[in-house]
């Protein structure tokens, strides 16, 4: 008969076991001096061990050959132990057995001796479960326990165990198992199953698990099943909806050279692959939350569920990321995972997502930004502590502004073209482009012409994001020709450029106006104006 992987590699003794160092030695030495608990409550994540070791404590208290922390594992006690048929080892799913009746018969049960070994172990599965009445009939049964009882109460959420339980019985906490650790039990299951896989598979399995050595090897198995013995990661990744770094990467490569057209095409293949978008979600949340750690901890970690190689590889991307635009990003990408979630337009939302994540790297940090009002230093964009490098003409302030349609109608003009046509030719131009940033920056500039020389004036600020070269380029598409361009920056008191600038809603201005971040600027700030307010959530839709 097969036999799941997950327990038939259940650990049998301490020394098999993985991780839980801390659990391991104290029960070790509590057994070696003969100090045994009444009452012990395991808790922690789902698949880390809890019920494995109450089994191997059960055996070390009850092994022929003991109190020991080396159970023999042949003697009756041991073997019975292992195969869940002892009659002094009782184990009880509280999830299914968990009212006052059950209880009361483990109450009559209790106060039997055992009837071969030393102890009498309760282990009670999802202790959590138990009913308030049931938990009060245990409470006497661990007030006045008889000498050979032991009860593990094994629980996911210990919060919910009361705390006239809790204060009876010790306490041990599981947690999630490291990666290395976890993939070297793999290797070793992998061998004893005569099973070849390539280098990534074993770092696919581990981290579907999640922490959990069970959804681990659960998802061995599953890949057993579906590659034979011969597992690829590639099609393990498929199988289990998950995605591989490379893939992953092109986000944050799209990212860093603020290419929206690039993430636009990353979502269309992903679904003309079939692959699930609400997965693709998840997993980018995964990989920004560790690429801020990589950007964090600077070096190889055991928080970041990745092998060496791959962690190599995460360091090198978060190296053009700034912490910021990190914490950003992960709370983009969670913000995106859970409307996902619900959504009933996966491919929609997870293109908006990621066109506002493109927009949102290209904020400037709130420190730049005052420094470069204030005119002291010189902010530069790439110059504040390993900022990403923006893309040229790229925008220092990331708004979601209402586009100004191209077709807005122009200035009065001189023939053949005066400046202010031209300025809002070049403003449709960049709003076309979906460069808001410059078109918003247009705004707020003048534009002289002076022979085949074109003078922008525009307030110090957006004097950084104004490159030649842009400018170049969108006047030889607006006139055949290119022009001389200086850019100078001073106060600009700019027209507004067409009919359709952004209306203003008076009640949102109202309300930005008297929020308390906004008023504490203004504290801080006190020759501060407020400029333009505009309702950024009416603008994404
Ligand atoms: N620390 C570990 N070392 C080695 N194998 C482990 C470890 N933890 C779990 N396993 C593997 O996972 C399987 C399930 O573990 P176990 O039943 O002890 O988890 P649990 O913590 O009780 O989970 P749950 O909260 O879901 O009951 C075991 O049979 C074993 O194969
Ligand atoms: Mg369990
Ligand atoms: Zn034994």
């Amino acid at each position: 008969m097969y036999q799941v992987i997950a327990r038939k590699y259940r650990p049998q003794t301490f020394a098999e076991l993985i991780g839980q160092e801390h659990v391991k030695t104290t029960l070790e030495n509590a057994i070696t001096q003969q100090r045994i608990a009444h009452g012990y409550i395991f808790a922690g994540q789902r698949g880390t061990g809890k019920t494995t070791v109450a089994r191997i404590l059960a055996r070390c208290l009850n092994c022929e050959l003991g109190p020991t922390p080396t159970p023999c594992g042949k003697c009756a006690s041991c073997t019975e132990i292992a195969a869940g048929s002892s009659m002094d080892v009782i184990e009880i799913d509280a999830a299914s057995n968990r009212g006052i009746n059950e209880m009361r018969e483990l109450r009559e049960n209790v106060r039997f001796r055992p009837a071969r070994d030393r102890y009498k172990v309760f282990i009670v599965d999802e202790a959590h479960q138990i009913t308030s009445e049931a938990f009060n009939a245990l409470l006497k049964t661990l007030e006045e326990p008889p000498e050979w009882v032991v009860f593990i109460l094994c629980t996911t959420e210990s919060h919910k165990i009361p705390q006239t339980i809790a204060s009876r019985c010790q306490q041990f906490s599981f947690r999630s198992v490291d990666f290395g650790q976890l993939v070297s039990r793999m290797e070793w299951i992998l061998g004893q199953e005569g099973i070849t896989a390539d280098t990534d598979v074993l770092s696919v399995l581990a981290q579907a698990g999640e922490g959990s050595v069970r959804d681990s090897l659960s998802a061995l198995d599953q890949a057993i099943a579906c590659c034979g013995t011969n597992l690829e990661a590639a099609e393990i990744r498929t199988l289990l909806g998950m995605f591989s770094l490379d893939s992953l990467n092109e986000v944050a490569k799209a990212l860093v050279t603020g290419d929206s057209h690039r993430m636009l095409e990353v979502v269309a293949e992903l679904e003309s692959n079939g692959r699930s978008l609400q997965h693709f979600a998840r997993e980018l949340a995964r990989y920004f939350r560790n690429l801020l750690v990589m950007k964090i901890s600077a070096k190889e970690t055991s928080l970041v569920a990745a092998s060496a190689n791959e962690q190599k590889k995460l360091a090198e991307t978060a190296s053009q990321f700034s912490e910021e635009d990190l914490t950003r990003h992960l709370q983009l990408t969670l913000d995106l995972f859970k409307d996902l979630q619900t959504s009933l337009q996966p491919r929609l939302h997870l293109e908006m997502g990621l066109l506002r994540m493109v927009h949102a790297g290209r904020l400037v940090p709130i420190e730049e930004a005052i420094a470069s009002l204030s005119g002291s230093g010189s902010p530069s964009p790439s110059g504040g502590g390993g900022r990403i490098p923006r893309p040229a003409g790229d925008p220092p302030i990331a708004r979601f502004s209402a586009p100004v349609p191209p077709q807005a109608p122009p200035q009065p003009t001189a023939a053949p073209m005066a400046t202010g046509d031209l300025r809002a030719r070049l403003h449709a131009t960049f709003v076309e482009a979906k460069q808001m940033h410059i078109a918003d920056a247009i705004e707020n500039s003048t534009m002289i012409e002076s022979g085949s020389e074109l003078i922008i004036t525009t307030p110090k600020i957006y004097t950084l994001y104004f490159k030649e070269a842009a400018f170049e380029a969108a006047l030889k598409k607006i006139l055949g020709r290119t022009m001389k361009i200086t850019i100078k920056a001073g106060e600009a008191s700019a027209a507004p450029v067409a009919a359709a600038a952004p209306k203003r809603d008076d009640e949102v201005t109202e309300r930005a106006l008297s929020n308390p971040e906004v008023k504490r600027f203004q504290e801080l700030f006190p020759d501060s104006q407020v400029r333009t307010v505009r309702n950024l959530r009416e603008n994404e839709r």
